[in-house]
């Protein structure tokens, strides 16, 4: 089969799409011929060599972190009557290929009515969206700030917090990303490549700041998204395409009353994961959540689609279709 696979950490001209055996169902395992894989911003960050505390990934490798597709075989201790049934599922790496095996404790059916590209956009950043608009217990009315408004998980993030009452304040980089983050419910658009955005933040708050900020950027923009978060705010610092997460003075925050929550609360157990995946993909087959898919590209073009997120000129979220 077709893969594309990191023999050293670097630019994203270290993807290669090459052969590679096929992969063979293990026990408790599947495989599948995936149809579409999802790319993430940390995908671009492993593979650079970044985090490597966090990720010890051993080289070679094959990137991607999850896949939709339809299951073409299982192990000798797995229901036969998979065979065939469209599926997502996280894969520990391996994910850019033709072919994948995953757990088959860890796959989720996609309902009728949803397609497996809107399925693979929902697998991480759907979840993701869910957990945390569920976690930071957003009020009707309440001021909700999010930063990377119009990214694949920000966008999510913009629908779901709007379709809880909140009034949505969407921050991103340039018109096109302010531009989808109002269409999909955000009351009031910030650009924060402009110095004064944190200022626009209080002044369209009436003064006052964010209820909840909702932090997918990190950095210098996290930082001055928690200074513009009302006392007894809630934060979440779960983003940094920046390069780190928000850095947050534990001191400064419990002093202001400030609930600060970090990347953890989107590691959830595995009966989360199902349940706020199947919640997110029903929202979708009802219309209700959109996920937003800005660009495809094929497996050959893995490396291209790499260069577009680590330039930011990406929108919504970025898929391998195979
Ligand atoms: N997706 C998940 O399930 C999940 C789970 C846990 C944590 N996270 C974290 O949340 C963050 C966002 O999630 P995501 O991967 O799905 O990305 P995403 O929402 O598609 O958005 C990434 C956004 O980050 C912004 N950005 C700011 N500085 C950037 C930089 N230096 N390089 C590239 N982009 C930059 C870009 O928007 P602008 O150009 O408008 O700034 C881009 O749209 C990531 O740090 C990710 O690791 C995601």
């Amino acid at each position: 089969m077709q893969s594309v696979q990191v023999t050293r950490f670097g630019g994203s001209e270290v993807l290669v799409t090459s052969e590679a055996p096929d992969p063979v169902a293990g026990s408790g395992q599947v495989v599948i011929d995936v149809s579409v894989a999802p790319v993430l911003t940390l995908d671009t960050q492993v593979r650079s060599g970044w985090g490597r505390e966090w990720f010890p990934i051993q080289l070679p490798y094959i990137p991607g972190a999850g896949v939709a597709g339809e299951v073409s075989s299982v192990g000798e201790d797995v229901d036969p009557d998979w065979i065939g049934r469209r599926v997502v599922t996280d894969t520990d790496g391996g994910g850019y290929a033709e072919r994948a095996v995953a757990l088959v404790e860890g796959l989720i059916p996609v309902p009728d009515g949803l397609g497996l590209s809107e399925a693979a956009a929902l697998l991480h950043d759907g979840r993701t969206a869910m957990g945390l608009t569920e976690n930071a217990g957003i009020q009707p009315g309440e001021w909700v700030l999010i930063t990377a408004a119009g990214g694949g998980l920000g966008s999510l993030l913009v629908q779901l917090t709007h379709a809880a009452g909140a009034r949505v304040i969407g921050a991103a980089r340039g018109r096109e990303k302010l531009d989808l983050a109002r269409q999909l419910g955000a009351e009031v658009v910030v650009d924060y490549s402009e110095p004064d955005w944190a200022q626009q933040v209080r002044e369209a708050t009436g003064g006052a700041g964010a209820d909840v900020v909702l932090d997918g950027v990190g950095g210098d923009i996290g930082r001055a998204a928690f200074e513009v978060t009302v006392c007894g705010g809630r934060f979440s610092a779960h983003g940094a395409p920046s390069g780190d997460f928000a850095d947050i003075d534990s001191q400064e925050a419990q002093r202001r009353g400030v609930r600060v929550r970090g990347i953890e609360q989107a590691q959830f157990a595995p009966t989360d994961v199902k349940r706020l995946a199947e919640r997110v993909m029903s929202e979708a087959v009802a219309g209700r959540v959109r996920p937003v898919i800005g660009q495809t590209f094929s497996l050959e073009q893995a490396t291209d689609a790499h260069a577009a997120i680590e330039a930011r000129k990406v929108i919504g979220k970025t898929l391998l279709v195979i």
